[in-house]
């Protein structure tokens, strides 16, 4: 399937403009996703079972699909099918907004990486909640969880931040088994700054009252966790782990998409490079990981943490467990090795699991850093 992908159809689709082609695969999964009897000619990518428990929920493998793919939830059913283990929608703002204008979206073949400015185009959290509720009573909804990513709006002042991601988180509850606070993407001017400890602890206060309050009747309590970026000093990041743990937040996704840049040597790949947005791919992989291992040593592994950027293949996805993460996603590697990803990498990892001498996935989370006791 990779070769198939990899050799015909990527150089088919990448004739074309990047966001085109993403719009155009989303139609097509969307359309698939709503006739259940075409659903089964996915079934040559379902995955093999390599089971986790987090959060006190059932994940049937530990490969996701990161935030930013299926931003309007208009695919859900597919990605069970691609072999994911679990899907995070979004991200989602409270007000419906078309993002920054195009193009917004690159890719630096060379160096299978995607520079994005998508400015969190989105439905809005009402429209979202309309879709996920239809979803829900197609019969269609996934067996797997189902993870909803919160951004903020444009035009929302920072002050007011805390409420609308609360008011956000009300509206989709219900559809979400967890929640994903979004303070790092660099496309919304001044989001970032929320990951200053003051503004975070306002936004994890009004989130935790929200969850406590069952208005709709959905009362059991959601885990929520924050992605952080790439660009933090390590000092920062500690800053936020402890308020992280204070407010008992479920988890970290580290990381989001970084505005640094590789060195380069080739004139295309440097003016590529040019272009505002956040980096993903290949060269957002090791930082990335740094990041998953510095957190995974300073909270002696007691935070899980979801490990995301640069995975294309079971070693990616194995590097980041061992520093760490109990869970990983994908985005730009689906881009470059095609919808067999998930199912490679799960059936790698059986491999590497076996040939490391482990016996499952959580003896192995953490298991390369050195930490003050295991
Ligand atoms: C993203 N990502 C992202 N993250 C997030 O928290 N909310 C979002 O809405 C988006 N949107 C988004 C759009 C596009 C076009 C891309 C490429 C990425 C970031 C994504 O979830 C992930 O953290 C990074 O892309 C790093 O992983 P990969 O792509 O290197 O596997």
């Amino acid at each position: 399937m990779s070769w198939l992908y990899r050799s015909l159809i990527r150089p088919a689709l990448f004739e074309f403009d990047s966001e085109r082609i993403h719009d155009f695969t989303l139609r097509a999964l969307g359309w698939l996703g709503s006739h259940p009897g075409l659903l089964n000619v996915l079934s040559a990518c379902s995955a093999p079972a390599l089971p986790i428990h987090l959060f006190g929920l059932h994940f049937p493998n530990p490969i996701g699909l990161a935030a930013g793919m299926d931003k309007r939830a208009v695919a859900l059913p597919v990605w069970e099918r691609l072999g994911f283990g679990f899907t995070e929608l979004g991200g989602v703002t409270w007000q419906a907004q078309p993002g920054n204008p195009p193009p917004r979206m690159f890719r630096i073949v060379d160096d299978t990486a995607l520079i994005n400015r998508m400015g969190f185009n989105n439905d809005g959290a009402e429209a979202t909640a309309a879709r996920l509720a239809q979803w829900k009573e197609s019969g269609l909804w996934p067996k797997h969880p189902v993870a909803i990513n919160l951004g903020k709006s444009k035009i929302t002042p920072l002050p007011e931040a805390a409420e609308e991601f609360a008011r956000s988180f009300r509206v989709l509850k219900p559809f979400g088994d967890f929640f994903v606070v979004n303070v790092s993407s660099p496309n919304t001017p001044n989001l970032r700054a929320l990951q200053d400890r003051s503004a975070l602890d306002e936004i994890l206060a009004a989130l935790q009252e929200a969850n406590q309050i069952s208005s709709d009747g959905v009362g059991a309590a959601r885990p929520v966790l924050v992605k952080i970026a790439p660009d933090l000093s390590l000092a920062a990041i500690d800053d936020l782990l402890e308020l992280i743990q204070q407010r008992r937040v479920a988890g970290i996704v580290a990381t989001n998409t970084t505005v640094k840049r590789p060195i380069v040597t080739a004139t295309s790949a440097a003016l590529l490079y040019g272009e505002n947005g956040g980096l993903s791919g290949r060269p957002l992989r090791d930082l990335s990981t740094g990041v998953i291992r510095h957190i995974s040593q300073q909270t002696n592994r007691m935070l899980p943490i979801i490990g995301v950027g640069g995975v294309f293949n079971a070693a990616d996805a194995m590097a980041k467990i061992l520093a760490g993460a109990s869970l990983v996603q994908i985005y730009t590697g689906l881009v470059y090795e095609g919808p067999g990803l998930a199912k490679s990498i799960v059936l790698g990892l059986q491999q590497e699991l076996a040939r490391r001498g482990f016996s499952d996935i959580p003896s192995a989370i953490g298991a390369g850093v050195s930490h003050n006791s295991r």
